[in-house]
């Protein structure tokens, strides 16, 4: 019998009315909304500390309006020369693209690993040969973290300057190397959650000033910097995170250890039931548990997964090809790239899935999806035309 009730791919659950009020309270007090609050401040003097429990060196924290504009800023303080080749991974979203070409270089896009599915240090070695890049935008893909202290080594043996957009890596991707930037994005739909945010985190002064500078127009604040205060003295944006933003980030930090906690139980029940019921037949991520996974992603044979795709659609189950399609097949004029072939990556894509995944779900719900897969697996479907329709998502 066909289930009614739909399953959504994700259900965001922010921090409540209850939860904001006294971060409400306060800034009816400060009467300060944006440009640097009070609020804005705490926040990022709250997570300076608890990234500095996982770090050797002081660690700054500056947020921004999103993890896009901070790997754009990032991109802008590391001061490349104007048209530099920048090497990222072709499993990423848009935005790792999108964030290199605003700011006037040119993305090369390479291959990832084919049992963690990140860009590594050894691609990014043997693309940057064959390219000439000069720097490496790596991505905590599905918020599997990057090793920074293998990155800072690479860049040191190189020469060749690193950042990392681990936008959904929150909780799992810490900051261990001083002169390795990561952007984390403070989207609803991420570990730690704002609504929308981001922020960089790096232990050098330098670029942090500069991406805060950079988040204010580039207008000048500081009064040792030799340039008068109020000149412009960098063409920046406005990429300031409000006082608003910067308070359900504050509530989000109060909840995370028990939300983390439930989602890690949800993530390794629902990965069990389905390894259980499909085994060898499934491939995941391989690398670290995730301290707070926020999407369930996992590979099959490309027949299974287009069969998979279609069942859920017929019963109503929300699926997503995250990251499809991949950053070598968008369209040609979104701006120059160096395109290097990626057979890894167009192999693995070719059976990804991403199901349905939030706290919202239920023990039927994770059954029903083990049994679409399991009927997607032994081909005991019954599908009509219209539903195997080939679906493209981002
Ligand atoms: C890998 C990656 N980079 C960047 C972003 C963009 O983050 P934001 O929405 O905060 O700009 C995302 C968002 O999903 C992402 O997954």
């Amino acid at each position: 019998m066909k289930p009614s009730s739909s399953i959504p791919l994700l259900v965001p659950q922010l921090p409540d009315r209850q939860a904001l009020s006294p971060y409400l309270d306060e800034i009816d007090r400060n009467r300060h909304y944006s440009n640097f609050g009070p609020l804005n401040q705490a926040l990022e003097a709250r997570l300076a500390t608890l990234f500095a429990e996982h770090a050797s060196h002081a660690v700054q924290v500056t947020t921004t309006s999103s993890a896009t504009l901070g790997l754009e800023l990032t991109l802008q303080a590391m001061a490349l020369p104007v048209g530099s080749r920048i090497i990222v991974p072709a499993l990423t979203f848009v935005a790792t693209l999108t964030a290199i070409l605003r700011a006037g270089h040119v993305p090369v896009i390479a291959d990832i690993d084919p049992h963690n599915w990140l860009l590594t240090p050894e691609i990014a070695e043997a693309t940057a040969a064959q390219t000439g890049a000069n720097a490496v935008l790596a991505v905590a893909a599905f918020g599997q973290p990057q090793d920074t202290r293998r990155w800072s080594e690479f860049k040191r043996r190189t020469g060749i300057a690193v950042l990392i957009d681990a936008a959904g890596a929150f909780g799992s991707q810490w900051v261990e190397a001083a002169d390795i930037p990561v952007i984390y994005s403070l989207h609803a739909t991420k570990s730690l959650a704002a609504g929308e945010g981001g922020m960089v985190v790096s232990g050098d002064p330098a670029i942090n000033a500069t991406v805060r500078q950079l988040s204010n127009f580039g207008i000048n604040l500081d009064v040792d910097a030799g340039l008068p205060v109020g000149h412009l003295s960098l063409a920046g944006s406005n990429a300031k995170l409000s006082e608003y933003h910067a308070a359900v980030a504050h509530a989000s930090l109060d909840q995370w250890p028990a939300k983390a906690q439930a989602l890690q139980r949800l993530y390794r029940d629902y990965r069990q039931a389905l390894n259980n019921a499909c085994g060898t037949n499934l491939q995941w991520q391989a690398g670290k548990s995730l301290a707070a996974p926020t999407i369930f992603c996992v590979r099959m044979e490309a027949d299974a997964r287009n069969r998979l795709e279609a069942l859920c659609q017929q019963q109503q189950i929300a699926t997503r090809r995250w990251y499809q399609p991949l950053l070598h097949q968008h369209a040609e004029n979104v701006g120059p790239t160096i395109k290097t072939p990626v057979p890894v990556a167009e192999s693995i894509a070719a059976g990804l899935i991403g199901l349905p995944f939030s706290l919202c779900m239920t023990s039927s719900d994770i059954q029903r999806v083990t049994h679409a897969a399991t009927s997607a697996i032994t081909q005991d479907i019954n599908l009509t035309s219209s539903e195997t329709l080939e679906k493209h998502h981002g």
